[in-house]
């Protein structure tokens, strides 16, 4: 995958190396000059500085990627939602064309194993091939399904605070809680044995983490791949209940389904299923201690407790631009911009969602606040399929939580929490609590 970018129109050759200066201060607005994308989070409150003052300079602005490629970001709510819908703007990554950030080789075999999970990773297909996918798996996350499911999230969630109580504090939330309940569902739903996390928890970690080498991340995502081909194919010979099997028996009997697509889309639903939801329970909980005042209300009245949750979404927007990447596949303008075809373009979820045309006070946590309209779950075609399970997720681990564990608390301050500043998805590497 190669890159057509910014670049090879006359006036954007790439010239300088940074224009963003150790106090985050975007220095310029020429093409030649763009400043250098990604940003990174310094502050757990916030996203990474830069945002704010490329947000006043306009509603998509060019900023230059780590191989050189001049690509747009798009820092405001409405242009975000204006992009996320455009038929015109591709996630097509097989696309020869695709932008991409970093151009170091990943191995042939690794390709043609890429190339392979393609299949049934809707995520990077367009409609109408993404839209036939998607409509065989909508029952499976519609809020009544959801709804059914609540029990169990329920009963999942009290076994690790049981067994958090058990073993006493001090306590790491993200290795005992965050990452143990989302995975445990989506096992479940799926059909993957959770015996078999370590597998797939420690390879999505090198996925999504910066400072992976892409050919580790392939290679990752390679590991991942084959202990699903495997599981799929002894699913097909003889399926259960459960969604791998129900697809089995249902579109892959039909022949509307090969194996290897739901392989693909096995991978899609449990490495998207487990950490974005395990990054945002113990960051949501750290923001709330951190926030005594809104915690309290919350508590008062635990009727806010699913405005609390967009409102924690809004506020943290793990997945930022990473799962925004998309194309420009034929000219169009935008705010006022215009893109020419084969412009990589960048969604900054994070910046739309402290953009004060929209959210008033943006900057500050406010859990009465309606921020349904957050694109923290994205928008348009492939806004996410699993948000109702998340929100499902994560009201239950929180209040939960905080109703079995009032007194928690985390004695560190904000400098020795571990953050992860780096990763594709915002999160912690681990959180230290106690009661
Ligand atoms: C807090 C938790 C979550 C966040 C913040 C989140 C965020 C997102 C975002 C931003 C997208 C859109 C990507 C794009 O436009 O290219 C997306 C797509 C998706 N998410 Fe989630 N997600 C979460 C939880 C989940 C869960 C629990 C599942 C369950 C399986 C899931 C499955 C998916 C799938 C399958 C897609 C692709 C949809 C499509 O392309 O049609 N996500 N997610």
């Amino acid at each position: 995958m190669t890159i057509r970018s910014s670049s090879d129109h006359a006036d954007s050759t790439v010239t300088s190396d940074r224009t963003v200066t150790s106090d985050h201060t975007v220095t310029s607005d020429r093409p030649g000059q763009a400043p250098a994308f990604p940003m990174v989070r310094t502050c757990p409150y916030a996203p990474p500085p830069e945002y704010a003052e490329l947000r006043a300079r306009g509603p998509l602005v060019r900023v230059r990627a780590p191989n050189g490629t001049v690509v747009w970001v798009v820092t405001r709510w409405a242009e975000a939602r204006q992009v996320l819908t455009d038929r015109r703007v591709s996630t097509d990554s097989s696309r020869p064309d695709f932008p991409v950030l970093d151009e170091r080789e990943v191995t042939e075999e690794q390709s043609a194993a890429r190339d392979k999970l393609r299949a049934g990773f809707f995520i990077d297909q367009d409609p109408p091939e993404h839209d036939v996918l998607r409509r065989m798996l909508i029952p499976e996350f519609s809020v009544r399904r959801i709804n059914q499911l609540r029990p169990r999230i329920q009963r999942i969630t009290d076994e690790r605070i049981d067994a958090m109580l058990a073993a006493g504090p001090p306590v790491d939330l993200v290795a005992e809680f965050g990452l143990p309940v989302p995975s445990m569902v989506i096992c479940e739903l799926l059909g993957v044995p959770y015996a078999d996390r370590e597998l797939f928890q420690s390879r999505t970690r090198r996925m999504v983490a910066a400072s992976t080498d892409p050919r580790d991340g392939m290679q990752a995502v390679m590991e991942i791949r084959d202990y699903l081909d495997d599981l799929v194919r002894r699913a097909a010979a003889a399926p259960e209940d459960n969604l791998i099997g129900r697809l089995v028996r249902g579109p892959v009997a039909k022949g509307d389904l090969t194996l290897d697509a739901l392989v693909g889309m096995a991978f899609l639903l449990l490495v998207a299923g487990h950490e974005t939801t395990a990054s945002m329970i113990p960051l949501g909980v750290f923001t709330l201690l951190r926030e005594p005042g809104q915690l309290a209300e919350v508590r008062a009245d635990p009727d806010l407790w699913p405005r609390a949750v967009e409102e924690l979404l809004r506020y943290q927007s793990v997945v930022d631009w990473v799962a925004f990447d998309r194309m420009a596949v034929e000219d169009l303008e935008i705010g006022g911009v215009r893109v020419s075809a084969g412009d990589g373009i960048f969604v900054l979820g994070a910046s739309a969602g402290r953009d004060d045309r929209v959210f008033g006070d943006p900057d500050r946590l406010d859990v009465r606040r309606d921020a349904r309209h957050h694109l923290a779950f994205g928008y348009g075609v492939h806004q996410c399929l699993g948000q109702n399970l998340a929100r499902a997720e994560l009201e239950i681990a929180y209040r939960t939580l905080f109703d079995r564990i009032p007194g928690l608390r985390t004695d560190l301050p904000d400098e020795e929490l571990a953050f992860r500043y780096d990763a594709g998805i915002f999160g912690m590497h681990s959180f230290p609590v106690t009661w």
